[in-house]
């Protein structure tokens, strides 16, 4: 490592003297889920060889089928997380129930929920997957957590992030004063600063959605995307290009660096459920940090960050990225609202 390199516990250090008001504690937690995501990174990058790949033969409580993976990044977070005292209690998409930081650890002022493995359905064709990750704070007095603890709107989170299996292991973080992104240095073992103040671009010819379920789409969906993909000659007046990697990590980070809108609605399939994607792991994270880039993130006319949860595994509509293509978007559900 070069002398000017700055590590990710160095960048949290100079955070806390720049911003007087991130807590130690919260640093400390923030470098444990850092170091639980070197460890999955590690099992990821091993893949096949070491037979941890496939199905785990269980399902989660959402219905879905667990692969190995999935429950070994579960439980490397649970794992990292529970002794470090800065925790009360963590969510994860895997547990029913939240789990709560057993007696014999002090307990801390955070909650943390997470997605411990993202994109499960890329993980035996070696395509990108990631965690995402967010932080809440306890509400104070409380003797007894409980899930209902867990039920605070989006836009109270005190950092979120995500990190990316690819091929670089990348951290992006955010503690409410802007985006950083990070680069997993293999040989060193450390995280290192290579963005900060990240930006997305607010023009940009590029969106994301699973175009296979348009017969399912709202009004205002079908609106947007037939109006990109007639081009130059349609009224966008510009051409647009489509990505879909089928992992909400990558296709957000995509969309963070370099612009572009990612949208995972509400369609006609369950027409009972807000979304595909979930609130409190996947939705709020990633809209936390578009906004803390300067985009927007919108379930169709509510903003993601102003949703009031009401249960842990709740699901949310997810439409995100630059600040224009977002604000068209809004502007066509309230149109058709
Ligand atoms: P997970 O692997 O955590 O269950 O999440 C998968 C999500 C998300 O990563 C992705 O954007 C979306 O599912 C893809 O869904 P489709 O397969 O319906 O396109
Ligand atoms: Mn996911
Ligand atoms: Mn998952």
């Amino acid at each position: 490592m070069s002398d000017n390199t700055i590590s990710l516990s160095r960048w949290l250090i100079e955070q806390e003297r720049t911003y007087g008001h991130i807590p130690g504690s919260l640093r400390l937690l923030i470098e444990q889920v850092a170091r639980a995501c070197k460890r999955i990174s590690r099992a990821v990058n091993k893949g096949a060889s070491t037979g941890i790949l496939g199905s785990a033969g269980s399902e989660n409580v959402q219905g879905e089928v667990q692969k190995q993976l999935d429950v070994i990044a579960n439980d490397v977070l649970l794992e990292a997380n529970e002794w470090g005292g800065h925790l009360a209690a963590m969510a994860s998409e895997e547990l029913e129930r939240i789990h709560v930081i057993p007696h014999r650890y002090p307990r801390g002022e955070y909650l943390l929920m997470f997605d411990p493995l993202d994109g499960s359905s890329n993980i035996e064709v070696n395509v990108t997957i990631g965690t995402i990750f967010s932080v809440l704070h306890l509400a104070d007095g409380v003797s007894e957590v409980g899930p209902e603890h867990f039920l605070q709107a989006g836009r109270q989170q005190v950092a979120a992030g995500y990190c990316t299996y690819g091929p670089q292991t990348s951290l992006v973080l955010t503690l409410g004063h802007g985006v950083s992104v990070f680069t997993l240095d293999s040989e060193q073992g450390s995280f290192v600063l290579t963005q900060s103040s990240l930006r997305i671009p607010a023009l940009t010819q590029e969106f994301s959605i699973n175009m296979s379920n348009m017969r399912h789409w709202a009004a205002p969906v079908r609106r947007y995307i037939d109006e990109c993909l007639a081009g130059q000659d349609g009224p966008r007046g510009k051409n647009f290009n489509m990505r879909w990697v089928g992992s909400m990590v990558a296709d957000v980070h995509r969309v963070l660096q370099r612009g572009g809108v990612f949208l995972y609605p509400w369609d006609k399939r369950e027409p009972e459920r807000a979304g595909k994607l979930r609130l409190l792991y996947e939705a709020n994270p990633m809209a936390f940090l578009v906004e803390q880039a300067g985009g927007m993130a919108i379930a169709g006319t509510e903003r993601i960050l102003d949703i009031q949860p009401e249960t842990l595994h709740q699901r949310a509509a997810v439409i995100l990225g630059s600040n224009e293509e977002v604000a068209l978007l809004q502007r066509y559900h309230r149109e058709a609202s």
